[in-house]
């Protein structure tokens, strides 16, 4: 085994997985991504295996067979530095009110949005815990919003940050942190705002993926964090703070 980093992201087919992982792999980390169409992620794995060591496996983060081919890879790595949680869904769309929300749709949500996540979170974390590694949950801004329509996808969006908020207050072995993005120009953006010009929204390259990379590299506390603060002016040559933080609490 080598020694470059090895990172797991969800959904890595197009947006901002994909960004991210172009990133890492510019700086020769080991990748293994993920994502359902399996045509659009091989044509990213290609892309990306002209730069490093590129393994993908096609499948639903909300299918535990999926999962398990996933742990199978990180096992024959033996190490896991980063899993980012990315993969994830909006839900019906158009978005609808909670009064038209079935429960049918929003069990599977939950499913990709938190419960799929929290699963393979829990599957690799003997490798981060081993390796000190980060779990990067990808949040977004409608976790602590209540807005119209977006419910669902809102709630999920809630849970994922205390599972990962919680879990870096249990285990001091790993970072976890749960990252709001901002807006991105994508296509689930697009979705959510279907016929709307996006082109004032900032490509994933643009901001997220510089934040992702300055949360690695400064490795804060684990907590809560905001793509806009980690690239602020306040945060150049200072720690960025957390929203909210992993450890402490009220009931
Ligand atoms: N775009 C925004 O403005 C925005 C804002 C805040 C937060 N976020 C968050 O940022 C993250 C990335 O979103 P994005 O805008 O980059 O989305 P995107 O462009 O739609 O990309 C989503 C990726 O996830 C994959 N995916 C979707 N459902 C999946 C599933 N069930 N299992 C496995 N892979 C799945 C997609 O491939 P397949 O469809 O082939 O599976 C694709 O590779 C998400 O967590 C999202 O909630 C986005």
């Amino acid at each position: 085994m080598d020694s470059s980093r090895t990172a797991l992201i969800t959904g890595a087919s197009r947006g901002l997985g994909r960004a991210l992982a172009g990133r890492l792999a510019d700086q020769g980390w080991r990748l293994l991504l993920t994502g359902r169409a399996a045509d659009d992620l091989a044509l990213a794995a290609a892309e990306l295996a002209r730069t490093t060591e590129v393994v993908a496996r096609a499948g639903d983060v909300a299918d535990a067979a999926h999962r398990e081919e996933l742990l199978r890879v990180v096992t024959g790595w033996g190490s896991l530095d980063l899993l980012v949680n990315n993969a994830s869904t909006l839900g019906p769309t158009p978005l609808r009110r909670l009064e038209d929300l079935t429960p049918e749709a929003l069990s599977r949500i939950l499913d990709v949005n938190v419960v799929g996540p929290h699963a393979l979170t829990r599957a690799v974390l003997p490798f981060l815990l081993a390796d000190g590694g980060v779990l990067l949950d990808i949040s977004s801004d409608a976790a602590v919003g209540h807005y119209e329509t977006w419910g669902g996808y809102a709630s999920s969006k809630a849970a994922l940050d205390e599972l990962a908020l919680t879990l870096g207050s249990e285990l001091s072995g790993i970072h976890a942190y749960a990252f709001d993005p901002g807006d991105m120009r994508t296509a689930m953006h697009q979705a959510a705002f279907p016929g709307e010009d996006i082109s004032d929204r900032p490509l994933p390259e643009e901001v997220a993926v510089p934040a992702i990379l300055r949360l690695l590299a400064v490795r804060p506390p684990s907590g809560r964090y905001r793509a806009v603060d980690l690239l602020g002016e306040s945060a150049v040559g200072s720690p960025p703070e957390a929203t909210s933080t992993a450890s402490g609490g009220s009931a």
